[in-house]
């Protein structure tokens, strides 16, 4: 999302200053073109050499230098998005009534781009009501401020201040400024993970799946624009972007109840989950104790929930499922295509020691309804979403 984009980046007078050398990495191996303003009370705290290094480019701090001019209205104009980080009390002071007295401030008054700020201060700074009116002057003028954390501050103090982590501050940026548009509009719902089907308080039954694949999914359909949609099972797996409406569920019952709610209002429905097809039909309120020898516990079959929704569908909505084989895969899965009224089918071989669960790689092949058949290479899971989402826009485009 980043490649390509230009970001001013702002680095006033705080400890927090040696977590933008970060931001800088982290933005320049996303692919974006860095700029740096530091203030002079910045170079106290991090070294302009360590910046120019890791951004390519000088490391600006006066308004002049010698007899060059630092041209501070072609910088704002120049940048797709200013980011401010950490924004110290003192700037965010200045910035609230617009004192112009270093460059960086110069640019900021003359940026036509949108301005993110990450502020860091001790937390009797934070919570001092100037600062409370300062903040909300930044934000009536129409600034993004990216809210401080709770944790260890630089007085040795644990309280709130703390500057948000330089991870969420480039998420931030790509969530809010630079997704793509082709799915804008369009609703995608997404199924992931597991379901757990309890046996006794202590006890379920369940499968390896990690919802790699179905979050991966999610996210690169956020990444371009579509409002997303995930119900998932209980997984480890963290969801990157805050803007995808995330459902937990943990039976196949939930699931079902979940998606079914969701997919009437949705324009394209992936079950990518491993949905339980047995669940226990007496579930124990206390837990079972050891038997003499045996015990059998009676299994009922659960909704198929790719099926119901194929049986509802209306022709405009696309509904993706995967499946799972071990053998007979490619007449396995047409089976499942039909069955189940699917538009694509995508095959997951058990077979391929770079696919299954828990993997971070994956090999796919794509059936469509119309007997198209795409074989991908074995890749990252990230890079197997890519290629799926891709795979529908390109549907989308020709429809
Ligand atoms: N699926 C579903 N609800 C279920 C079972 C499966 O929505 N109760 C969906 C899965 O999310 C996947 C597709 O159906 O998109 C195929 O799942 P898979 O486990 O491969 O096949 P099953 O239909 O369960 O059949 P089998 O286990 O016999 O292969």
């Amino acid at each position: 999302m980043l490649q390509g984009k230009k970001i001013l980046l702002g680095i006033t007078g705080s400890i927090a200053a040696y977590k933008a050398v970060m931001i800088v990495r982290l933005l320049v191996v996303a692919g974006a073109e860095v700029k740096i303003i530091m203030t002079p009370a910045a170079k106290d705290f991090v070294s302009p050499l360590t910046l120019s290094t890791l951004s390519k480019n000088k490391v600006l701090v006066d308004l002049a230098e010698e007899d060059t001019w630092a041209n501070h209205v072609m910088l704002g104009r120049w940048a797709d998005v200013m980011l401010i980080a950490p924004l110290s009390c003192n700037t965010l002071a200045k910035m609230s009534i617009g004192i112009c007295d270093n460059l960086l401030m110069a640019a900021y008054l003359s940026a036509t781009c949108p301005v993110v700020v990450a502020p860091a201060m001790d937390e009797d700074m934070w919570l001092h009501l100037s600062t409370k009116r300062n903040i909300a002057t930044l934000q009536s003028y129409g600034n993004h401020i990216i809210s401080v954390a709770k944790g260890e501050l630089a007085s040795g103090l644990y309280g709130e201040g703390r500057m948000a982590e330089p991870e969420s501050i480039v998420q931030y940026l790509e969530e809010n400024f630079f997704r793509e548009n082709f799915f804008k509009n369009k609703k995608v719902l997404i199924s992931a993970g597991p379901t757990q089907e309890p046996i006794d308080p202590v006890r379920f039954i369940s499968n390896h799946s990690s919802g790699k694949m179905g979050i991966a999914i999610a996210e690169s359909f956020y990444e371009k624009g579509a409002d997303v949609h995930l119900v998932c099972g209980p997984v480890k797996e963290k969801i990157k972007y805050k803007g995808i409406h995330l459902q937990n569920v943990i039976t196949a019952d939930e699931m079902y109840h979940a998606c079914m709610k969701e997919f009437e209002t949705a324009d394209i429905i992936i079950m990518a989950a491993a949905v339980a097809d047995y669940t226990n039909e007496n579930i124990s309120l206390q837990k079972i104790k050891k038997q003499e020898t045996s015990f059998k516990i009676e299994l009922i079959k659960t909704k198929d929930i790719l099926q119901s929704i194929g049986a509802k569908k209306n022709p405009k909505q696309l509904l993706v499922g995967f499946a799972l084989e071990t053998n007979n895969e490619q007449e396995n899965a047409l089976k499942k295509l039909k069955q189940k009224n699917a538009d694509i089918i995508i095959l997951n071989s058990m077979n391929d020691e770079l696919a299954g669960f828990e993997k971070n790689t994956n090999k796919i092949t794509i059936f469509n309804k119309n007997g198209n058949v795409l074989a991908f290479e074995a890749k990252s899971k990230k890079a197997v979403a890519n290629d799926i989402v891709e795979y529908i826009k390109i549907l989308i485009d020709e429809a």
